[in-house]
């Protein structure tokens, strides 16, 4: 194994192998020198599928139970996730639990060689990596001919707004649509603003147990951790980054980033959040200040066209470019083809050269796509294992329910936040005392009676002896 000079980095390598339990055992007097660390080995499309299997305990047990109660016998569930091994292990699950299971994919979130394990052990998917926009779309199509979903998990909302505008006869067997993702409950929620929302949506995404570990933990560590993959080591140690959201997504990223060093700018648009930015200890900025001076943004959005051309025009040459969002065109780049520049291959896989017209050149990482999906590993198991339960207990609720929800978007009550959290305590040995004088059917909500004020309910203290009174301040 090579040695690697750790102070090159600012010690941002340190820092990675510290979290690893690799400790120094240089004399400090000399310069601190750790060993190359050796390659990640990637494991086969079955190894990696249980070694998700195994790290998914608690939509396992959820899993169970609706295979116990035969609510998915027969039901024909389309999924249009990122393919990889925890969404194959769900694509499983739900088949064990007695659903007829069928995977969609876009090109840049399929990880090949679990789209081929799939089809391999005769699930229905329709994914490969290297289609064009124009293939994705047929092979969507033919996914809901093939499958004639009664319950649609989605990401990002794009499968269902198809099957709404392209094979609208699909319709009347449609129970409901479970959605993944903040960008896709907002297209949602756009829907229903326009009255053309027509089945209901249960929003995953605004569960706490998906928002408060999802997005705001798994995202903004593997964010990270593939961006320091890509880039180096020691690529955030000391560099100016400004992260352009600070929703759960943006936040995650930012505080991560800060521990590895970088001098981190917030920029938002919503002066609650930008203010929080600001508690947190982050510098706050508008874009056209923050981004001239940037070695990084990162667009932590979801929204189209967070960073237009002329903003794009204001970054310094080599300036890095990463999306931890992840919708189509949240850096313009139609907007920079159109005037005439281009996506040119870079240094290394996964980084390509953005010529911006009239501008600098950029560092574009996964190809403007989400990083850690597109060029990394995506979710960890864990956190993936807690999104995922959230997905099992939307479509229970939309089974359950079926015919009698509004086509709304609704919200899982906090008890399937209870639900998933007790279980995932569970299996890691952890259990709680029970709240006191809970006063619900299910002991969870202790609700106070409103009669009990402090003027009725104050301890009364025995009276105070007079004090004895200071000679010195007698008459
Ligand atoms: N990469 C992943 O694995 C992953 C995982 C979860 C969520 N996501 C995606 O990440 C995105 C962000 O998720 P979130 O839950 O933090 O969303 P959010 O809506 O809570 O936060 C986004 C923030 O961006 C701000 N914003 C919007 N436009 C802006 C602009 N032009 N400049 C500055 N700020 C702007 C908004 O005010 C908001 O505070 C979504 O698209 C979501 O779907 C990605």
């Amino acid at each position: 194994m090579g040695e690697k000079d750790l102070h090159a980095d600012g010690g941002a390598l340190a820092l990675r192998m510290a979290e690893w339990g690799l400790v120094p055992t240089a004399d400090p007097a000399a310069p601190l020198r750790y060993p190359e660390l050796p390659a990640r080995e990637e494991p086969s499309a079955a190894e990696a599928w249980s070694r998700a299997r195994e790290g998914m305990p608690v939509s396992a047990a959820l899993a169970r139970e609706l295979a116990a109660d035969g609510l998915l016998r027969g039901v024909r569930i389309a999924m249009s996730l990122i393919v990889e091994p925890k969404t194959a292990v769900l694509v499983e699950r739900l088949a064990q639990a007695g659903a007829t299971v069928g995977v969609y994919c876009h090109a840049h979130e399929c990880h090949q060689y679990i789209a081929d394990e799939l089809a391999s052990r005769g699930y229905a998917i329709e994914a490969n990596s290297a289609w064009t926009p124009a293939q994705e779309r047929e092979g969507a199509l033919r996914l809901m001919d093939r499958i004639r979903p009664n319950v649609v998990i989605d990401d990002g909302a794009n499968f269902a707004r198809l099957l709404v505008m392209e094979r609208p006869a699909l319709l009347p067997q449609l129970i409901g649509v479970a959605e993944e993702t903040t960008s896709g409950v907002r297209a949602f929620q756009a829907m229903q603003a326009a009255r053309e929302l027509p089945f209901p949506v249960v929003a995953v995404n605004d569960s706490q147990l998906k928002t408060r570990f999802d997005n705001r933990h798994g995202t903004g560590e593997t964010c990270v951790a593939t961006t320091l993959e890509l880039l180096g080591a020691g690529c955030l140690a000391g560099a100016r980054v400004a992260v352009m959201g600070y929703g759960p997504v943006g936040e995650g990223f930012a505080r991560r980033a800060r521990v590895l060093g970088a001098r981190v700018t917030v920029v938002e648009l919503d002066p609650v959040r930008a203010l929080e930015a600001r508690f947190a200890g982050f510098d706050v900025a508008r874009a056209a200040e923050a981004l001239p001076a940037a070695d990084m943004v990162v667009s932590a959005t979801g929204v189209r066209h967070t960073l237009p051309l002329d903003l794009l025009r204001t970054l310094p040459n080599g300036c890095r470019v990463v999306v931890i969002g992840g919708i189509a065109n949240e850096v313009a780049l139609d907007q920079v083809v159109a005037a005439g520049g281009a996506i040119l291959p870079g240094e290394k896989d996964g980084i390509s050269q953005l010529r911006v017209p009239q501008g600098p050149t950029l560092a574009l990482l996964a190809a403007g796509d989400g990083v850690n999906y597109a060029a990394g590993p995506g979710n960890p198991i864990e956190i993936m294992d807690l999104s995922f339960a959230v997905q099992i207990l939307a479509v229970e609720h939309l089974l359950r329910n079926r015919g009698a929800l509004p086509n709304r978007v609704l919200r899982l009550g906090p008890d399937a936040d209870r639900r998933i959290a007790t279980l995932a305590l569970a299996v890691r040995g952890v259990t709680l005392d029970a709240a006191p004088e809970a006063d619900t059917a299910d002991g969870s909500t202790f609700v106070p009676d409103w009669r009990v004020t402090r003027f009725s309910d104050a301890v009364t203290t025995p009276a105070a002896a007079p004090a004895s009174p200071n000679p010195k301040e007698l008459p």
